[in-house]
């Protein structure tokens, strides 16, 4: 059993983290009460279930493997329902009040009391898909066009879910830097407003919200758990989903917070060579993933900020492990729950697997019988076609 994981080359970087409070102030607790409160608030509002894999654990001897399931969000696939939509939403509130001369709430947009101004004001943003999805879905629902630009890699699968959620969908001829610019330089000519799930200079506050969303998930972990995991592996595209759990996690648990393993592509290692580097560092990206949702050569400043202080291990999985992860996820061991888990979902469980099963990386990552790993499962099957053809192979 776990052939493909036992012998998968699994790069890891230790790393001594820094001294600070990033995760008290990039992301305060008022932004995590304030985003909950909101979108627990809106219509098809569910949690999301938290899977024990027990049998999983057992087999590879740990303790316990939990797997929040993100494929339910909001009927959109993935985790990043919670961040563009709502990070969006705040850009209207801030722009109706600054038209308007008062305090817009939330819940009266919501509500289509600015229905008319809302009309025009246009959301963009570039994306891989998923947060494309969470902004478009999101638009939508609040009354805003929305402007999506692709790469050449996204698939038409993922651009068509963009467009049925009434997006104008535009795909660039090159990479995800690519479109990034080119949206960027429409958005200035047109009078458009970026949602952005990174960060730049002079550019943080839709980040922080879009981070502030991903807590939603944080705050339904903790009340299901009693006790916190010995470990949470948190899969990096530009380090938001990972930056935003465990400023949560931290917040809520203080310095019994489960220790933090981040997981990336070899392909796409930007926070494994910023924790290497210590300091952000951009990588190109030779080759596209198949973890689409993970393809980043450039983490996010602000969340690297809180990644720095917070994760003491980053780890580089290979190609290989992704299909046999998912197929392992749909097709289980013994009683454990069989879940649809896309390809960028599975980087966290096909780490651990790898982890628990060599026994040189177990040492390292301190994992052992008593462990209780945490995994965040952020994406369904986000692209059918893909999904089946990889569970087949
Ligand atoms: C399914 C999925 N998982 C994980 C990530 C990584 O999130 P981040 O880029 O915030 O690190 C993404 C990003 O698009 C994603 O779509």
């Amino acid at each position: 059993m776990f052939e493909d994981f036992k012998t998968a080359k699994i790069d890891h970087r230790p790393m001594q983290v820094a001294v600070g409070n990033a995760h008290e102030t990039v992301i305060s607790r008022d932004d995590f009460a304030a985003s909950f409160a909101e979108i627990t608030a809106w219509s098809g509002y569910a949690p999301t279930p938290l899977y024990a894999l027990t049998d999983l654990a057992k087999s590879l001897n740990l303790g316990d493997i939990l797997y929040k399931d993100e494929g339910p969000r909001f009927g959109l696939g993935s985790f990043k329902a919670l961040g563009g939509s709502y990070a969006g939403l705040r850009i209207l509130q801030r722009e109706l009040s600054k038209r308007l001369g008062n305090a817009v709430t939330l819940v009266d947009i919501r509500k289509g009391v600015y229905a008319d101004d809302v009309a025009k004001i246009t959301l963009a943003s570039a994306t891989d898909g998923n947060h494309g999805r969470s902004l478009a879905w999101g638009a939508g629902r609040f009354g805003a066009p929305c402007q999506i630009y692709i790469h050449r890699d996204v698939s038409e699968g993922r651009a068509q879910a963009m467009r049925d959620l009434g997006a104008t969908v535009t795909r660039v001829d090159g990479d995800y830097d690519a479109s990034v610019d080119d949206v960027r330089r429409d958005a200035d000519a047109n009078g458009w407003f970026i949602v952005s799930d990174t960060s730049w200079q002079g550019y943080t506050q839709p980040p922080t919200d879009v981070m502030a969303g991903y807590g939603v998930m944080v705050n339904e972990i903790e009340q299901e758990l009693d006790t916190p995991p010995s470990h949470v592996f948190l899969q990096g595209g530009v380090g938001g989903l990972a930056a935003g759990v465990v400023a949560g996690l931290r917040q809520h648990w203080g310095d019994k917070a489960p220790r933090v393993v981040v997981v990336e592509p070899e392909l796409a290692a930007c926070l494994f060579e910023s924790a290497k580097a210590g300091v952000a560092t951009n990588v190109v990206i030779e080759e596209e993933t198949l973890m689409a949702g993970l393809s980043c050569g450039e983490p996010s400043p602000l969340a690297w900020n809180i990644l720095r202080e917070n994760a003491q291990d980053f780890l580089t999985i290979p190609e290989s492990t992704v299909a046999p992860a998912m197929r392992l996820a749909g097709r289980p061991i013994g009683n454990d729950p069989s879940i649809i888990a896309g390809e960028s979902a599975v980087a966290g469980l096909a780490a651990v697997i790898a982890g628990a099963s060599q026994d040189d990386l177990r040492a390292k990552l301190g994992l052992n019988e008593m462990s209780r790993v945490l995994l965040i499962g952020s994406e369904g099957a986000t692209d059918v076609e893909i999904y089946e053809q990889l569970m087949a192979d």
